[in-house]
Formats: C-alpha cells, structure tokens, sequence
C-alpha cells in the first residue's frame, strides 16, 4: 500500500496539535474526490431506492466544505461514503488518494482514524467522564495512559473545557458536550472532520461559538472539514464552498460568497429563502402589477441585487441618483447587505417615485430607470408599484 498508510501512525509518531504531520497527504492538494458515485439502497423486499447518483466533487484539503440540501437528499450517505461507513454502488470515492471502497475492514479502520466524525446528538458515553469520552479511541487502540493524558488535556484546552475534565456528560450543556464530541473527533490526529449537522441541537449563541472553535481548529490544525447544515447562516459564516444536493444530485457547487450571491438553481434559492430578504407582506399586499399603471405620479418598487461579482462595494450613491428622475424620492424600504468571503452582497427593495408627462410617459421613464440603475447593481428589476 502507498500513500498514508505507511506512515508512521501518530502514536509512534508523537502526536502533536500543531500542524498536521502527514506531511505525503498533505501533498495531495485535494482531500476528497467523488468520482462519478451513485448509491443505491436496496430494501429487504428488494425496492432499491437511489440515494445518490452522478455525483462529481472535490473537496480541496483544508477547506471548510458544506453540504446543502432538502431532508432526504442524500447529504449524510454522501457523508458516510467518505469515511467507508457506506460503500458506493458506482463510481469512486477517494480521501487522500486511497480509494475508499477498496479498502479491506483494516484498510478502513486505518483511514477512519485518518477522518474524525461529529454528531448532532454528541454520541458521547454517559457513563463516562468528559476525559474517558475523549480518551476512548485511544484506549481501543491501546496507547499508553500517559500519551492519552497528554493528548486529552491538550485537546480540553483547544475546545475550552479543560475545567471539565472529570465531569459527566449529563452535567454539561449542549455546547460543552459539543465541544467534547469535537475533541473527541479529533484525538486520533485526523486531517479530515466530518460533521452532520452538528450545531443544529444548539442554540444560536452556541452555534457560533462552535462554529468559531470549528474554523480555528481548521486554520490552526490545517483540518479539512466537510460539515452538513440547514441553517444557511452557519454556511455563510464557516464554509469555503457549498455544494448543494437535490434528490441525490449535485446541482449547484462552488464558492459560497458565489452560490448565495447569485444562486443558479431553484432548490438553491429555495434553501436560501430564510436568508434572502423577501419582500414584506404589507408591501406585497398593496403592490400593483405594472401593466395596470397609469397615473403619472405612482411610486415604483425595484428589485435590486448585488451578486458580489465585481470587486466594487455597492454604491447606493449613485444607484440613488440614477432612480432620482427630475427631483423624485428615493427609499430604502427593505433588505440589507452582508459581506460574505470579502464580497459585498445582498438585495435591497427600492422604491422611486415616477414624475411622468404626456411626452414622457410613466413606461418610458421605467425603462430609463432600470437603464440607469443596472449601471449600479448586478439585476434590478421591477416588482411593481403602489
Ligand atoms: N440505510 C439505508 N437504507 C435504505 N435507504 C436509505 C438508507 N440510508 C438512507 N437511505 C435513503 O437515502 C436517501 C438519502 O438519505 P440521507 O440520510 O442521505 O438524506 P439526508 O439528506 O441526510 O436527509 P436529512 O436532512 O433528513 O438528514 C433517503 O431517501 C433515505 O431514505
Ligand atoms: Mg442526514
């Protein structure tokens, strides 16, 4: 066999925190390759049900890497499909160069020590003290106590709960056993984190703190980390790149600051609706539809999009002045900006007041508008009016 394991294992290896030792893997500039996998369930009756199917990623090596997706789309199984816990029906699954469903049963408990794996519901032993739940792949791997104990305090200490050492999980709060889980994942020196939906039992204040512990352990410890979510905030705030999964599928992936700001597919802007800010009811109710328009003075409502595309901040400046026809207000009336990955993006609702005439009617000023404000946004369009 090639690649990593014949290195020599941590524990002959003298693990340390710092940055990961498996200098060979860490060569390889993409932790994860999906080859064309499809994966196919079959029932005791024999039903089989696809569960994946063409699925081409690459998860580069110390990115954090996120999956999106509706419940039952297949983002666990292709979870599971990289640390061997499931096994493709076609195609390739390779982590660090090894082909995962080659591997022979020891194969695959050398690379799962290779791929720490977190819970959403902590799978922590309760008859245990936060210490022997950390310590417990290490035990069954039957490394000396004293390497143990240096290995678990300096891990307590990466995830914060080092004054927690003797306590059990029942004493502790959802974040703290989170954090336990986290230490636990990574005793064994992995280099890739797995994580299904790990901050979804938590509280939003939690989330982020764990959230934060999760990027730090990725910079410092250079560990590639492929997380599961729901909740597209905790994308938007850790992940490099979002892949987004629908009906075993792949139909959208790529950089999140890209796939939010502009995203491509309808189960993309469907998961990213609670992010979006979608036009109030109070607006919608009143909002008229534009073919009905006469009156000259009306207000318009524009739809207005910054993708982040382009290196320039939005400049509602001058998208102020290119919807201010002859004097007519402008307002802000909904959305908002955020910064994703550097990119300034988001979507605003504006509304601008028409000032037509017989000659310049209020269609012709509308085209002139849009004309003018597409010079100071990604898309605008117009809603409607009230
Ligand atoms: N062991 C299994 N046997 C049979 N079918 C399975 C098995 N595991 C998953 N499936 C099916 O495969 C599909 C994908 O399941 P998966 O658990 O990957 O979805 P998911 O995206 O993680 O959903 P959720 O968000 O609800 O966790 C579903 O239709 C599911 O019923
Ligand atoms: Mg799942």
């Amino acid at each position: 066999m090639t690649h990593f394991f014949d290195l020599p294992q941590f524990i002959e290896d003298a693990p340390s925190l710092a940055v990961n030792s498996g200098s060979e893997a860490t060569a390889h500039k993409v932790a994860v390759i999906f080859d064309n996998v499809g994966k196919v369930f079959a029932n005791a009756r024999g039903v089989s049900t696809p569960a994946l199917s063409n699925v081409s990623l690459n998860v580069a090596r110390g990115e954090v890497f996120g999956i999106i997706g509706r419940s039952g789309a297949g983002k666990s199984t292709l979870l599971r499909l990289i640390n061997g816990l499931e096994k493709p029906s076609s195609g390739a699954v390779r982590v660090n160069g090894v082909n995962v469903g080659e591997l022979d049963e020891r194969g695959l408990v050398t690379l799962r020590r290779r791929i720490g794996m977190v819970f959403q519901h902590f799978n922590l032993l309760s008859a245990k003290t936060v210490r022997e739940n950390i310590a417990l792949p290490l035990k069954i791997a039957g490394v000396p106590r004293a390497e143990i104990d240096r290995k678990v305090n300096a891990l307590l200490e990466l995830v914060g709960l080092t004054a927690k050492r003797d306590a059990y999980p029942a004493s502790l709060s959802g974040g703290q056993k989170q954090r336990v889980g986290i230490a636990r994942a990574l005793v064994t020196d992995p280099d890739i984190l797995l994580c299904d939906e790990a901050t979804s039992a938590l509280d939003p204040e939690t989330t982020q703190a764990i959230l934060a512990l999760l990027r730090d352990i990725n910079q410092r410890l250079n560990l590639t980390i492929v997380l599961i979510t729901h909740e597209m905030q905790v994308i938007r705030e850790v992940c490099d790149t979002v892949a987004v999964i629908e009906r075993g599928e792949v139909v959208e992936t790529g950089p999140v600051w890209r796939v939010f700001g502009d995203p491509q597919h309808d189960a993309t802007r469907a998961l990213l609706r609670t992010l979006v800010h979608d036009l109030p009811a109070d607006l919608a109710e009143r909002l008229k539809p534009l073919q009905d328009l006469k009156q000259a003075d009306a207000r318009i409502l524009l739809d207005v999009r910054f993708t982040g595309a382009d290196a320039r901040e939005p400049d509602l400046g001058g998208l102020t002045s290119a919807l201010s026809l002859e004097g007519g207000g402008v307002s802000f009336v909904h959305g908002g900006i955020d910064r994703i990955q550097g990119h300034a993006q988001g979507r605003l609702v504006v509304s601008a007041q028409l000032r037509a005439s017989a000659e310049n009617t209020p269609q012709k000023q509308i085209a002139t508008l849009l004309e003018r404000a597409r010079r100071h946004a990604n898309h605008v369009e117009v809603l409607g009016y009230v």
